[in-house]
Order: structure tokens, then C-alpha cells, then sequence
């Protein structure tokens, strides 16, 4: 199973969401084969999640981010259990909340805990030079019920992604660390020429795709290019 996560960011209006779906033109998704995961902004989930029910896509939706606290007085907060009904994963700790949002080890920790309560499989961001030190705090009986992706700050918007061997190697890194069984994405200027390389790599089950998800016509055609 190659998983294939659409990151949108702080990105699209109510409007472009709408023609997003209209214009998606999916012709050859397995499910068996590929899982598609949408991670539309927060205030579009319940609107993606009608459109996505609508057309009978086989698209699963996902939230950005995601509360490292239960219900309660924690103003502005999304919480696990305000989503659990539509979202089956949540992104946590990327780079952008670790770096923006000054988002720590324990945070992400925290954010993994409040996910699987609520049955939602956490996709948690991690980069090279900080490998152990952000797997290590995960804990043990965690290992196999979350996702990894391997995204290198460098290769993130710029055009300049990580090379699929270097990709591999990290995705073997990461199983041995955690569990053979932990899916790993990789993530980073991912787009229609190179998805093919990344998933063609032994430990590399997936990609999370940020830029190049913005597109309809470009998401499609990234989409069928894989699909047998
Ligand atoms: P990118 O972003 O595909 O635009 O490089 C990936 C990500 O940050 O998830």
C-alpha cells in the first residue's frame, strides 16, 4: 500500500476548494494499491468531507495539526475528538509547526497521544538531523500505530528534493528505530517526474505532497501517473 498525502498548507478559499473537486480527475485509483489522504485547512474539513462523500472519491481526509489538549479551556484549539468523526489521520510536527509555531519533541508527543484516543493515525514530520531525538520520544506501543514521513527542510518548496536512495535510506533508518511495519513518506518537492522513484524504494511506502497538491490537473495527473 503507497499512501499519498495532500498537504494544502495555509493555502485556498472556500471557492477554490469547490473547484478543486470539480476540477479532479481521477481515472485509475485502487484503493487496494494507493490510499489518498486530502489534509485540507481546518475550517474546509467538513465541506471536503461532503464533497469527497458527494462524488464517492476514494480520498480520506486529514487535519494539519491537531490538539496536544482534550477538551477544555484552551482557546482556539482543535481537538482530537472535534474531528474523530470525518479525519482518519493528522499530520504532527512539521517542520512548519516546529518552526513557527516553536512546536517541541513533547508537543508532538502530546499531539500523537490525543490522536490515537480518538482513532486518528498520527503522520509525524521528522528531518535527518534531528532523527533520534524526535523518534525517541515516541512511545513504544505507539511505534506501530502512527506513520512517518521524512521531510527535509531544504527539499520543502524548493524545488530541490532529496535524492530516492538518500529517501530509502532514512525510511530503513526509521523501521529499525520504530518497527518494520511503520509506514515512511517522504516528503519534499515531491511532484509527477520523481513520485515514481520515491515509491519505487524498498522503505519508502508513500509521499506527502504539499505544492504540487494545489493543482487540481497537477494532483490528478500525479495521482494516474502511478495508479495501475
Ligand atoms: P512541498 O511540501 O511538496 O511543497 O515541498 C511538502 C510538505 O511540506 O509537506
Amino acid at each position: 500500500m503507497n499512501y499519498l498525502v495532500a498537504n494544502w498548507k495555509s493555502n485556498k478559499t472556500l471557492a477554490e476548494v469547490k473547484i478543486w473537486f470539480e476540477s479532479l480527475n481521477l481515472t485509475r485509483v485502487d484503493p487496494e494499491q494507493i490510499q489518498l489522504i486530502v489534509c485540507p485547512p481546518a475550517p474546509f474539513l467538513l465541506d471536503v468531507a461532503d464533497s469527497i462523500h458527494r462524488q464517492k472519491l476514494p480520498i480520506k481526509l486529514g487535519i494539519q495539526d491537531i490538539s496536544p489538549f482534550p477538551f477544555g479551556a484552551y482557546t482556539g484549539a482543535i481537538t482530537a475528538g472535534m474531528v474523530a468523526e470525518w479525519v482518519d489521520f493528522a499530520i504532527v510536527g512539521h517542520s512548519e509547526r516546529r518552526r513557527y509555531f516553536s512546536e517541541s519533541n513533547q508537543d508532538v508527543d502530546k499531539k500523537i497521544s490525543e490522536a490515537l484516543k480518538e482513532n486518528i493515525t498520527p503522520i509525524v514530520c521528522i528531518d535527518e538531523p534531528y532523527l533520534q531525538s524526535q523518534l525517541q520520544t515516541i512511545e513504544k506501543s505507539n511505534h506501530t500505530k502512527i506513520m512517518v514521513a521524512y521531510e527535509p527542510v531544504s527539499a520543502i518548496g524548493s524545488g530541490n528534493p532529496d535524492t530516492p536512495k538518500h529517501a530509502d535510506q532514512i525510511g530503513e533508518r526509521v523501521k529499525k528505530i520504530l518497527d518494520n511495519r511503520t509506514p515512511v513518506l517522504y516528503g519534499g518537492s515531491v511532484n509527477q517526474e520523481n513520485l515514481g522513484y520515491y515509491l519505487n524504494q524498498t522503505h519508502i511506502n508513500g509521499a506527502l505532497i504539499g505544492g504540487a497538491s494545489l493543482d487540481p490537473q497537477e494532483f490528478s495527473m500525479l495521482v494516474n501517473s502511478i495508479s495501475k
